[in-house]
């Protein structure tokens, strides 16, 4: 993807199955072929299905995602999945640092750091997501915790920092129906960027993704700001009008 080309991205998390899946894409390849997208299509899917939605997608334009990946290359990592085996299946993007990886799992920064140079090895585009929950943002910590994600991750990464996406997610507004207002939004786009410019001049041009709540309804909005490159929807990339109608909201 060139950077700052509009991205949107689906992120399945655990839902999906071989009939579910194929009913989705069908309707979302129809979807596309009758009003072909003008940005960058992915799905991030569970792993057992990396194969199915891999045949799938093939002669299309929507890239497959992972949503997540080993911090490590190989070996006695029992129930972990390896950049080199997604690169097996053709996976172009996969998400490190969700929130529901950090809350769930305990994950650091310095494993999403691990995590996203793993991938670019690999020659796979790490989503970096970072966001902060809702006790952060009331103590007015947002701008602090959302810096602090990222910079672990463009710290280690040095120059290829400017060849990952970006994906702010707060906490607060995932799965919960209450999305941050376009001007939150952009806020904290435009420190996302401002410390990307700082780290690295060549990394201010890294799509920054607005994530959280995002819908058909909200996204021409969202995606209006200036600092906002595109989404990463949960639950509206389940279905495919929804779905649809946000990568057509993403043309503007
Ligand atoms: P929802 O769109 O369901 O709020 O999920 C957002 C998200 O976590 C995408 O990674």
């Amino acid at each position: 993807m060139t950077t700052r080309q509009k991205f949107i991205a689906g992120n399945w998390k655990m839902n999906a199955s071989l009939p579910a899946n194929a009913a989705l894409l069908g309707a979302l390849l129809e979807g596309l072929r009758q009003q072909p997208p003008a940005c960058e299509v992915a799905v991030a899917v569970p792993m057992p299905y990396l194969s199915q939605v891999q045949q799938l997608l093939a002669g299309s334009s929507v890239r497959l995602g992972a949503q997540d990946v080993s911090a490590h290359d190989a070996g006695a990592y029992t129930g972990e999945t390896s950049a080199a085996m997604l690169r097996d299946f053709a996976v172009r993007y996969a998400l490190v640092g969700h929130s529901e990886r950090r809350q769930y799992h305990g994950e650091t920064d310095a494993q999403v750091a691990a995590k996203a140079e793993r991938l670019l090895a690999a020659g796979i585009t790490p989503i970096v997501c970072v966001g902060e929950t809702l006790a952060e943002r009331e103590a007015g910590a947002t701008d602090a915790v959302v810096a602090r994600q990222l910079d672990a991750v463009v710290q280690s990464l040095g120059a290829a920092a400017a060849q990952v996406v970006v994906a702010y997610e707060p906490v607060w507004a995932i799965g919960t129906g209450r999305t941050a207002t376009p001007q939150q939004a952009q806020q904290v786009h435009a420190v996302l960027r401002g410390r990307l410019a700082a780290a690295r001049p060549e990394a201010a041009r890294v799509a920054i993704l607005y994530g959280g709540s995002m819908n058909a309804a909200n996204a021409p909005e969202l995606l209006a700001q200036p600092d906002i490159d595109g989404g990463l929807i949960g639950g509206a990339s389940l279905k495919a009008p929804d779905f649809l109608k946000i990568i057509e909201a993403a043309r503007a």
